[in-house]
């Protein structure tokens, strides 16, 4: 089949595909399955070539789909990846990722275009945060500062003093003056903060429904079954879990841990993807994963990013205030802790 018939097949299927995530769908984590491997190679071909013509970077999230490793310049985490492509020469970052993390990397090369292949990958946390609900709580407590974790809107992260991530959440909230602190969106994450700071963290009722239904009699059945497993866990899960976690730490994290660790055997609590990945960069060392998926992750395809080079379909742009404000809070961030992975 000529490859523009092959394309535009799977474009609409992926657009179907998008169109029937539902919430119910959500849940059930159904995913689109992945395009055929005659067809797969043919799609990366396009794409690497589409990728010279239009001097573009692609980044790609650590839970995407295996097949958009093929296709990356970086695989990383959501922070890690934005800031790398501040650094290079690219006129154009195809962020294979979620709405916040296309944003973040704007706010970061704002003369860049930045592209997001599919404009529906959202994500169920960062939608929990909104400007106005901000704005209540910072009037209710006119003296605390407002710690944003990365996973929130430009809007959001415009009207904070300062951001984070899950691996220096604990450093940036110390290092502020202030005795109390607003920190959103994740409620587990600042519970997580709370026990590791004497400041009073003001929780946001927030959570992403992937991390938050990870069973904890799962996780104790894995333990009971692999005695010797070391487990890593990100720290938007619930509190039982973490408490039975040996390193908790954001996705850029865990292979660093895996690799100078000694263990042999790895359970690993966060999205499913992050095994694909552990798999890749260790491969001498055994992953066991919880198979929560996030959709929204997931709905990125290969099709969908060889429309979005050929047709620059979808360019996010943000108003200039924004880009100020939140570049403010990203950079007082980087100012206090390097370690954004
Ligand atoms: P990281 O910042 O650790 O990559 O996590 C992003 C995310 O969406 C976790 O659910
Ligand atoms: Fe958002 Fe959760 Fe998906 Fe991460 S895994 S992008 S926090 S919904």
């Amino acid at each position: 089949m000529p490859l523009y018939l092959i394309l535009n097949n799977h474009i609409a299927s992926s657009i179907r595909y998008i169109n029937s995530i539902t919430l119910a769908r959500l849940m059930e984590s159904k995913l689109m399955p992945p395009v055929l491997v005659s067809e797969e190679q043919k799609l990366i071909d396009l794409i690497l070539e589409l990728k010279k013509q239009r001097n573009a970077v692609i980044l790609v999230h650590n839970y995407q789909r295996p097949e958009m490793f093929k296709i990356a310049d970086y695989i990383g985490d959501s922070l890690g990846l934005s800031v790398k492509a501040a650094e290079t020469k690219a006129d154009v970052i195809l962020f294979c990722g979620v709405k916040f993390m296309a944003e973040t990397a704007k706010v970061l090369s704002p003369s860049k275009t930045v592209l997001l292949p599919n404009l529906d990958a959202g994500c169920s946390l960062a939608d929990m945060a909104t400007v106005e609900k901000l704005k209540e709580v910072k009037n209710k407590y006119p003296d605390a500062a407002v710690v944003s974790y990365v996973n929130t809107t430009a809007e959001v992260k415009a009207i904070s003093d300062i951001c984070c991530t899950s691996a220096n959440a604990v450093e940036v909230v110390n290092s502020l003056r202030n005795k109390r602190v607003i920190f959103l969106p994740d409620k587990n994450l600042g519970r997580y903060v709370q026990e590791h700071t004497e400041k009073e963290i003001i929780l946001w009722d927030g959570y992403c429904f992937v991390h938050d239904k990870l069973d904890v009699n799962t996780l104790k059945e894995f333990k009971q079954k692999y005695p010797d497993a070391k487990v890593i866990a990100h720290p938007e899960c619930k509190d039982e879990l973490l408490k039975l976690s040996d390193h908790i730490c954001g996705t850029g994290g865990m292979a660093k841990f895996a690799k100078s660790d000694g263990s042999k055997n790895f359970i690993v609590v966060t999205e499913c993807g992050m095994t694909d990945k552990l798999r890749q960069d260790v491969p001498e060392k055994n992953f066991l994963s919880f198979c929560n998926v996030c959709p929204y992750m997931k709905s990125t395809t290969l099709p969908l990013v060889a429309r979005a080079l050929i047709t620059n379909q979808n360019e996010i742009t943000l108003p200039e205030d924004i880009i100020k404000g939140a570049r403010k809070a990203i950079d007082r961030m980087l100012a206090v802790s390097k370690n954004a992975a």
